[in-house]
């Protein structure tokens, strides 16, 4: 075997107990009727294609939008990225202005690299116990007048729901035909009354599912899915056509056909939930923990109860070393953690049993943790956010295509800078490409230590792109 294959087979025999996606969790049961070797076709005879299909993926597209209650559903291929991407490429030629939340994940960064609009961004609400993205106030920002689109998400990699209700209220009074984009990618089990209602169900015209993230799909399959003609379904088709494989994978098509059947059985998320206020009940005093209590603070208007957000200064330690004891000592593994929080991710094929032991390493942490004398650990780092958004000088697709330069980071106040940098997570950009060098960003920047950067090249050097500027460019 391969060093891959290795390493693979060698995390898998480690035998952790998931709470990061795939939402399958690895259960055989998901897949029983699903010939890996058989199955792995391309575009033959009676198999339809996923470009322009007619016949079988037409029918599960059409059974899919059934199931999530939209009105035409698209199978994608290439991660719920794609999706974003071709949302943002569907509405060229029709839009100027589009508004973006500055906390979005990079696929829509890089849609604005294909689409070339000018964003006009979105500040999020930062939870000051958490020091996390979790909210964001509708009213504080949109100047509806001026709003052609607008694309948030909704709900949060950590579980926390924006008042989409009211955003979409607010469409409908004062731009009923602005089209509202939503990256749903965390919510596509969205379905009954245990989770917050979906976003197709409160009106919005496109909704990104990624089905592997919560649900049993394969990783990398996701689902796009349309209602009402506020945006042309031709331009989504062709967007799609445009960025998506020429040879999709049948095992991931067939997989999200299964994935939707399986969303409708709701009863599979019932003993979850159970054991989740279980949780909360046996550890919440000890932990501070995301949940119902927090809705209506700091911009959250819903809380999916299978994203368990800990944060861990209460207890003294930072995530870490939280993360440490739990991987040796009870074989979890979440979702992912920052210097003061871990997120553990549920899924549709967690057991009622992986929450137990959730549960029970969770209370020998903490009990371990209050009867030694290592709670020592304070917020150090509150700076990987920043405050004051930078001008932006070049659109994100301008700044792209520029001509760069890579120098000092202590000499790049002033210049404009030519890449994205988001630690990792919460994924936030510090600075977006385009942007002009503040000397808050500078100093956030310099400030920041080792941990999971996103598009920033020269971290270890200390050096930064920046765009070689032309005459008369400010
Ligand atoms: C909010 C959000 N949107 C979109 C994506 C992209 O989805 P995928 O990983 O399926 O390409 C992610 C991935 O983590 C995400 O967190």
């Amino acid at each position: 075997m391969g060093d891959l294959g290795e390493g693979l087979s060698h995390y898998q025999r480690q035998g952790f107990c998931s709470f990061h996606t795939p939402g399958h969790k690895g259960r055989q049961e998901f897949f029983h009727d699903l010939n890996f070797c058989g199955f792995d076709l391309t575009e033959l005879p009676g198999l339809d294609m996923l470009h322009s299909p007619s016949g079988i993926i037409a029918q599960a597209q059409k059974r899919s939008a059934q199931i999530f209650g939209a009105n035409e559903t698209y199978f994608l291929v290439n991660g719920g990225t794609v999706g974003n991407q071709a949302m943002f490429l569907a509405l060229s030629g029709t839009t100027k202005h589009v508004v973006v939340e500055r906390s979005s994940h990079r696929s829509v960064m890089s849609a604005l690299v294909l689409s070339g609009f000018r964003p006009d961004y979105l500040s999020p609400v930062i939870h000051p116990e958490f020091n996390l993205p979790l909210g964001l106030d509708i009213e504080e920002r949109l100047s509806w007048s001026e709003v052609s689109a607008c694309h948030v998400t909704y709900p949060s990699y950590y579980g926390a729901g924006i008042d989409l209700q009211r955003l979409l209220a607010k469409r409908a009074d004062l731009a009923p035909d602005m089209p509202v984009l939503v990256d749903q990618a965390h919510g596509s089990h969205f379905l009954g009354s245990l989770f917050p209602a979906s976003a197709l169900k409160l009106g919005a015209d496109l909704v990104l599912h990624s089905t592997h993230k919560t649900l049993s799909a394969l990783t990398q399959s996701a689902m796009l899915h349309v209602q009402g003609s506020r945006v042309s379904r031709a331009r989504l088709r062709q967007s799609l056509e445009l960025l998506q494989s020429s040879s999709p994978s049948y095992l991931l098509l067939a997989s999200l056909e299964r994935a939707g059947e399986y969303a409708l059985e709701i009863e599979r998320w019932e003993p979850l939930r159970e054991e989740v206020e279980k949780l909360h009940s046996t550890v919440g005093e000890r932990f501070r923990i995301l949940s119902q209590k927090d809705v209506g603070t700091y911009g959250i208007h819903s809380v999916d109860w299978s994203k368990v957000l800990i944060n861990t200064l209460p207890l003294g330690v930072s995530a870490s070393h939280c993360v440490e004891f739990l991987r040796k000592d009870f074989g979890l593994e979440p979702e992912l953690w920052d210097e003061e929080n871990i997120l553990f991710l549920i899924g549709i094929g967690n057991t009622p049993e992986d929450i137990r032991r959730l549960t029970k390493g969770l209370d020998h942490l903490a009990n371990r943790t209050l009867s030694s004398n290592t709670k020592d650990f304070k917020r150090q780092n509150a700076r990987r956010i920043v405050t004051s958004l930078p001008p932006q000088i070049l659109t994100p697709r301008e700044a792209f295509l520029a001509k760069k330069r890579q120098i000092p980071l202590r000499e790049s106040l002033g210049y404009i800078v030519g890449e994205t940098i988001s630690p990792y997570p919460p994924g936030i950009p510090i600075v977006v490409m385009g942007e002009q060098m503040t000397p808050e960003v500078l100093e956030t920047l310099l400030m920041v230590g080792k941990g999971h950067w996103q598009g920033w090249q020269g971290f270890e050097t200390q050096t930064i792109w920046i765009i070689e500027e032309e005459q008369g460019m400010s």
